[in-house]
């Protein structure tokens, strides 16, 4: 097949790609994978990221930084008794995913991760072909319903319990015209009290190279990632209680001894985790 034959070369072969995969457009998931340093991405992908690196040479250390934040969060939430993990636009496999962080503490916990991207699929299902507390399900988060119905999600993860819904840098990819914030309500509705939610986001920290981020990141070719305030931010957490430290710049998010006290990058992205009552 196709793609199982693509999924085993190293830099994939773009004269080799199942049906559903152009590389000729720039995806979100490759864009990212290029940032954590991965090799699932095209041409296309790297010139969106090039447009990026141009004003914001950096980009591969927020990425990090990010990445660092999710880490964290996991492990408290295991540590806080939570055996169900969520992440909607989870990206392509990359290394300290959430179950292999959250196995690290208790190999009985849950992960679904959630993405749109199809080559986020043929990689986690190669992946995690002999888990059976994990698995990936191609999903949409504009139709939350659709996640929360689904019959693959709903043989791992029992939403009458708590659950960790992840929202990683997938929310600044909504303009504000699709409103993101509904879909955020949506899920707190459709979670148990008890359940968290994670998000993290650009963040528009009046810097000016935050727009200067966001322009490139519309026009250079992916065509999506807006910056926002910590208030619009907040305004996804509505009905939910958000913990301390609220929502902040990505290190200052429960640092622990690894997280850089010196970047200059983080306060580019936000992050916040809510509990709902
Ligand atoms: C920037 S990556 C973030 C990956 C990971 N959550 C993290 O923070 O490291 C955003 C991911 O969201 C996915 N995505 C974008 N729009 C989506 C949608 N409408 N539904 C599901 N996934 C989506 C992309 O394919 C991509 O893999």
């Amino acid at each position: 097949m196709a793609s199982e034959s693509w999924m085993k070369t190293q830099a994939p072969d773009p004269t080799n790609l199942p049906a559903e995969i152009n590389p000729e457009v720039p995806s979100i998931a490759r864009v990212y994978d290029y940032f954590l340093g991965g090799k699932d991405n095209f041409p296309a992908d790297r010139a969106a990221a090039a447009a990026v690196e141009k004003v914001f040479p950096q980009g591969k250390q927020l990425g990090r930084e990010s990445r660092m934040l999710l880490r964290r969060a996991t492990r408290e939430l295991v540590r806080a008794g939570v055996r169900q993990f969520l992440d909607i636009g989870s990206g392509l496999p990359t290394a300290g995913n959430v179950h292999e962080i959250a196995h690290e503490i208790d190999p009985e916990v849950r992960v679904v991760y959630i993405d749109n991207d199809p080559v986020v699929l043929a990689h986690g299902r190669a992946l995690l072909a002999d888990e059976v507390t994990t698995t990936v399900v191609q999903a949409d988060l504009r139709h939350p319903d659709g996640i929360f119905d689904n019959p693959e999600v709903r043989a791992l993860l029992d939403f009458d319990q708590p659950v960790a819904v992840f929202l990683a840098s997938i929310l600044h990819h909504f303009d504000d015209s699709d409103d993101p914030w509904a879909l955020s309500r949506k899920i707190r509705d459709r979670i148990s009290s008890g359940s968290y939610m994670l998000i993290t986001h650009f963040y528009d920290s009046g810097d000016p190279v935050c727009r200067e981020v966001e322009q490139a990141l519309l026009e250079g070719g992916l065509g999506s990632g807006w910056f926002r305030t910590k208030e619009q931010i907040e305004r996804f957490f509505e009905g939910m209680d958000v913990l301390e430290p609220g929502v902040v710049a990505a290190n200052e998010w429960r640092p622990d001894a690894e997280t850089p006290t010196d970047s200059t990058t983080h306060h580019l992205l936000a992050g916040g985790l809510a509990r709902k009552p």
